[in-house]
């Protein structure tokens, strides 16, 4: 039995990604929890004729504990999008204390869940979830997912439409650093198949693969940011987490992770100047990460270039979150 929570699931991304949630056919439970609506959401996805059960809570009477119980795999879009003209970072006030907030929940009602972290910023509030979980003595590092699919997602797309390919879905690019800007790094060299392109159609596509966000916020015109096309890559990433569970191997996904806790996640801290967390190639099991893929050996000069960009945010994010919790020395 497996049981799936939302927090944040009346949102843009939320109700979508549940709706692609109650349709798995591997889960059987559904509980959304939100500070509105949600009772209203699940009512309404509690009419589809597939069998995950679903229910609603709000945070009276105790909302967060029941929709919490028992679960497995918790899933956090909850909190701002941005407007045009601001960065992930400056979501931090905001979201940085929601996160705190669910991610102590989990620690009291589920802390052996799966926890998937889509709330920006990424760089920090991954770090912020790690530091409740530590406090309270639950931390499982194979268990701690930043949601950084939507970067995966847009590579293969854009790339796709770059080299002239009718399917995107047969591109594997991975993306590794963070999830903002320039800490995204996609490592165009590695891609399967191969990716032949001039150095400037290169760099184009690279600027779009770290701005891709952007392009959904100036669209949107202050109506908020990506939420489809995120309730998408939130969702394969549920299902690949699930799928492991369920006994499938090699299952691979790229996600932002404690690099320390994950058999060879040391060998990537080591060529990082010493990061923590960092996003990654990561082969998922029943039990969540099982081991973390150097893919950073194999990367191009100019790719080089970018990682050394990437790290400098990166620890700064990092820090930015860990502090918030632990205090700032
Ligand atoms: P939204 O405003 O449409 O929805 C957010 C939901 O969170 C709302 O329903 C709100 O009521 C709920 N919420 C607020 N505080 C809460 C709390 N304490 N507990 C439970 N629910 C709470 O926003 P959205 O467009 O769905 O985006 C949500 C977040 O996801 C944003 O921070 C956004 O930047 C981020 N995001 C991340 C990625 C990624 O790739 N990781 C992609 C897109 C968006
Ligand atoms: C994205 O990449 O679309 C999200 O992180 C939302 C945003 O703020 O751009």
């Amino acid at each position: 039995m497996v049981k799936a929570v939302v927090a944040g699931a009346s949102g843009g991304i939320g109700q979508p990604l549940s709706l692609l949630l109650k349709l798995s056919p591997y889960i059987d439970e559904l509980a959304l929890y939100d500070v509105v609506n949600s009772p209203g959401v699940a009512a309404d996805l509690s009419h589809i004729s597939t069998k995950a059960k679903v229910t609603g809570y709000l945070p009276a009477d105790d909302g967060l504990k029941a929709a919490l119980t028992g679960a497995d795999v918790v899933v956090i879009p909850a909190g701002i999008p941005r407007k045009p003209g601001m960065t992930r970072d400056d979501l931090f006030n905001i979201n940085a204390g929601i996160v705190r907030d669910l991610i102590t929940g989990i620690a009291l009602y589920s802390p052996s869940a799966f926890i998937l972290i889509i709330s920006n910023p990424v760089n920090s509030t991954v770090p912020i979830a790690a530091e409740v979980l530590k406090k309270h003595g639950v931390f499982d590092p194979k268990k701690l997912f930043g949601v950084t699919t939507l970067d995966v997602v847009r590579s293969e797309t854009f790339t796709a439409t770059v080299v002239g390919k009718p399917d995107p879905s047969v591109f594997k690019i991975p993306v590794v650093g963070g999830h903002s800007g320039d800490t995204i790094v996609p490592l165009l060299s590695l891609s399967e198949p191969k990716v032949e392109i001039s150095d400037s159609d290169r760099d184009a596509l690279v600027h779009r693969i770290q701005f891709g966000g952007d392009e959904v916020v100036q669209a949107k015109e202050g109506k908020g940011s990506a939420t489809l096309s995120m309730a998408h890559a939130g969702f394969r990433f549920v299902d690949s987490i699930l799928k492991a569970v369920a006994g499938e191997t090699g299952v691979v996904e790229n996600t932002f992770v404690y690099l320390s806790g994950i058999p060879g996640g040391d060998t990537v801290k080591s060529i990082t100047p010493g990061l923590d967390f960092f996003s990654v190639p990561v082969e998922l099991g029943p039990s969540g990460a099982v081991k973390v893929i150097n893919v950073l050996s194999q990367v191009s000069d100019y790719e080089k270039g970018l990682l050394e960009v990437a790290y400098t945010g990166l620890a700064a994010n990092i820090k930015k979150g860990v502090d918030f919790i632990v205090g700032a020395p």
